[in-house]
């Protein structure tokens, strides 16, 4: 990170005083392996947090006023409000993610007995579709929790932010992005079955290769938008699929009983979108297998096959992370590569042998920037422990 903890003390003792003790907390970004737009449909998805996230520092006050800063929106100021007057409001831009989550320890009962100043600095690159706002949330649930001591388990502060996102934010998101930014181990993706919210943590260890992360640097517009309406034609052929068979979600069936049933789904866009949902369940499942058993060469084949459900069924690629997709396939050395996230932008993920990352990172990026003009980003990163407490 670009600064250090006394740096942001210095930081927030400058900007609301220097009495009291202020408390430090992180709270990181995640990349999803595999499992993609699987979350809302029942399905497994099969994350990891990142050791980039969002750092807080916080000080409760003795009134109801609650005080934020943002190191990355230095611009805004300090935005100042009470916890009486929580609600949207598009000219509070990045603080519409701690409002929201306050605004939803009041609405299941966990009365904030006071405001607080607090100060925010993120290293998750914007825009990137690597999660900063669910790591936001989730800080801010963990910052709240245990500043007014409430008792609420690490997964529920993954609900809360979801919830958050939903019903104060208006993006109708999954529980993967806070999940993985509230539960990440060290060293270990979570597979995590979204019907149940049963968890298994899945060492990944790749004895030769790196996970290394390609930002696109695109991001293209109405991406809620496009995402709220794929949620709902998915829904859509549930329906319709539950007027022949008996499931509950989408992830209930395997791959031969959608091909059975799929006629019963009159849209074909809304039967391309279940078979995606159906069959990507079932790769994130025999992933997680694979990998178990250190076939790296089968994990990394059903990372490409999820691209291309995600480009071909799904939708939720576009040109540039196509691109950034088919010019890993053709790099020695790449086991898997694939569009991570919401979509529509943003990042790929790619399983690369540790020897061939610097090639990859040239041939990929000399190719992306001179087919479209921009410098793509390359991140190899480790996987990082979720949400805590800094010291
Ligand atoms: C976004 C959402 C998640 C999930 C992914 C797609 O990141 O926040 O809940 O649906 O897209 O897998």
């Amino acid at each position: 990170m670009e600064f250090t903890l006394d740096q942001l003390k210095e930081t927030f003792a400058g900007l609301y005083g220097a009495e009291g003790e202020p408390k430090a907390y992180f709270a990181p970004g995640r990349v999803n392996l595999i499992g993609e737009h699987t979350d809302y449909n029942g399905g497994h998805v099969f994350p990891c947090a990142l050791t980039i996230g969002t750092y807080g520092i916080i000080r409760p006050r003795a009134d109801r006023t609650v005080r934020f800063y943002s190191l990355n929106f230095e611009d805004m100021g300090v935005v100042t409000t009470s916890l009486d007057e929580l609600v949207p409001d598009d000219a509070a831009g990045w603080t519409n993610y701690p409002k929201g989550v306050m605004w939803t320890f009041e609405k299941r009962g966990s009365h904030l007995p006071a405001g607080a100043d607090i100060l925010i600095y993120g290293d998750i690159p914007a825009g990137s579709g690597l999660s900063s706002s669910a790591s936001l949330e989730v800080l801010t649930g963990l910052m709240l929790r245990d500043t007014f001591g409430f008792d609420i388990s690490m997964a529920d502060l993954a609900l809360i932010g979801q919830y958050s996102e939903n019903n104060f934010n208006g993006m109708n998101c999954g529980i993967m992005d806070q999940f993985a930014s509230a539960m990440g181990k060290k060293d270990c993706a979570i597979f995590l079955d979204t019907n149940t919210l049963k968890y298994e943590y899945a060492p990944v260890k790749l004895p030769d290769a790196r996970i290394v992360i390609t930002n696109s640097k695109v991001k293209h517009s109405l991406v809620s938008s496009a995402y709220n309406d794929r949620r709902r034609e998915s829904e859509t052929a549930l329906r319709e699929l539950q007027a022949v068979v008996d499931i509950r979600t989408l992830g209930d069936l395997t791959e031969a009983q959608f091909e059975q049933y799929k006629d019963a789904v009159k849209d074909p866009v809304c039967r391309r979108r279940a078979k995606h949902a159906v069959y990507e369940n079932q790769r994130t499942i025999h992933a997680v297998e694979a990998l178990k058993a250190n076939d790296i060469v089968t994990f990394g084949k059903l990372i490409n096959e999820s691209h291309i459900s995600l480009r071909d069924d799904y939708e939720t690629s576009c040109p540039e992370t196509d691109l950034l997709a088919e010019l890993a396939w053709a790099v020695p050395g790449v086991y898997g590569s694939r569009i991570t996230g919401g979509g529509f932008g943003g990042c790929t993920v790619s399983i690369v042998k540790t020897g061939s990352v610097d090639a990859f990172i040239r041939t990929v990026g000399d190719a992306y920037r001179e087919k479209t003009g921009h410098a793509a980003e390359f991140y190899v990163v480790d996987i990082g422990d979720g949400a805590h407490a800094l010291a």
